[in-house]
């Protein structure tokens, strides 16, 4: 298992690879690997002659310095479970001063509105992070493919537009959300919650799911209210916002039109832990 910590070291090792191989199948990650994860490093193993996984907890998409602060870095066990899966697959886990050099500062993107929706809202600036990073890992790996969880459905739409807008050659792959079997969305950040969180979290999938099903007959002004209510009455879990939005615009739904697609996205807090999620509304 081969672990480069160094752009210099995985460019070189990819161009001489690049003689014997035809497709890299690549996953981004922030690390704190789940079972989410390693289903997207199973596709890009499945799907291509060589599976790259980088592992780094990018500053500059975070808004919150306690939030980067905390989140977890267990690049050890990382490195342990994706060798169980596979050994051949390749890890670049750099450092900071490695990716941004002597600025660890994010570039300003447009991503034709996308960016103001929802995370973009209430997380000032970070898309401009994720687009710094997700973009340079691409000019630094020179994927054919890679692979992004639905969970984060916002950022996966928006790293579409990237790479449309910037012309960048990488296929992009979206794939299903991985649920515990009480049905809470895998994330990095669930480790982090306290007991009592953690056995109310599943009320989240459990709303987004009742909402779908209201969805059928009432408008999305009323499944909002309703789903406002729910989460009011709620001892624990805090909303931070519900909305549901055209899949390609991410656009709250003023009026249905069978024509389009929906989904429904909502960001909760479970004591100082903030948890997303969102289901296909059809
Ligand atoms: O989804 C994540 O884990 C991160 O936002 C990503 C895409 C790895 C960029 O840091």
């Amino acid at each position: 298992m081969t672990v480069f910590t160094t752009k210099s070291e995985i460019q070189n090792y990819i161009s001489a690879l690049k003689n014997d191989i035809k497709t890299i199948g690549f996953v981004p990650t922030m690390g704190a690997l789940h079972n989410g994860h390693m289903s997207l490093v199973k596709k890009a193993i499945q799907n291509n002659d060589k599976a790259i996984v980088s592992i780094f907890v990018n500053p500059t998409q975070f808004d919150n310095d306690k939030d980067l602060e905390k989140y977890p870095r267990t690049l050890d066990k990382d490195v342990s479970l994706l060798k169980v899966l596979n050994p051949n697959i390749i890890v670049y886990a750099p450092s900071v001063k490695d990716i941004y050099e002597d600025e660890t500062k994010a570039k300003e993107f447009s991503f034709d509105g996308l960016e103001f929706e929802m995370e973009g809202e209430f997380r000032t600036g970070h898309f401009n992070g994720v687009g710094t990073i997700v973009k340079r890992l691409f000019e630094i790996i020179t994927p054919n493919t890679a692979y992004f969880g639905e969970k984060d459905f916002q950022q996966l739409q928006i790293i579409r537009k990237l790479v449309t807008k910037y012309q960048i050659p990488v296929k992009i792959i979206g794939c299903k959300i991985h649920r515990e079997s009480n049905g809470l969305a895998m994330s990095s950040r669930n480790e982090r919650l306290k007991p009592e969180y953690r056995e109310a979290a599943p009320f989240i999938y459990k709303i987004l799911k009742l909402a779908k099903e209201k969805f059928g007959t009432k408008s999305a002004t009323k499944v909002v209210e309703w789903v406002e209510k729910q989460f009011e009455k709620h001892k624990l879990l805090k909303l931070e916002y519900f909305s549901i939005a055209d899949t390609e615009t991410l656009k709250p739904v003023k009026r249905k039109s069978n024509k389009k697609n929906y989904r429904a996205f909502i960001a909760v807090y479970a004591g100082d832990i903030r948890l997303i999620d969102n289901i296909a509304l059809n």
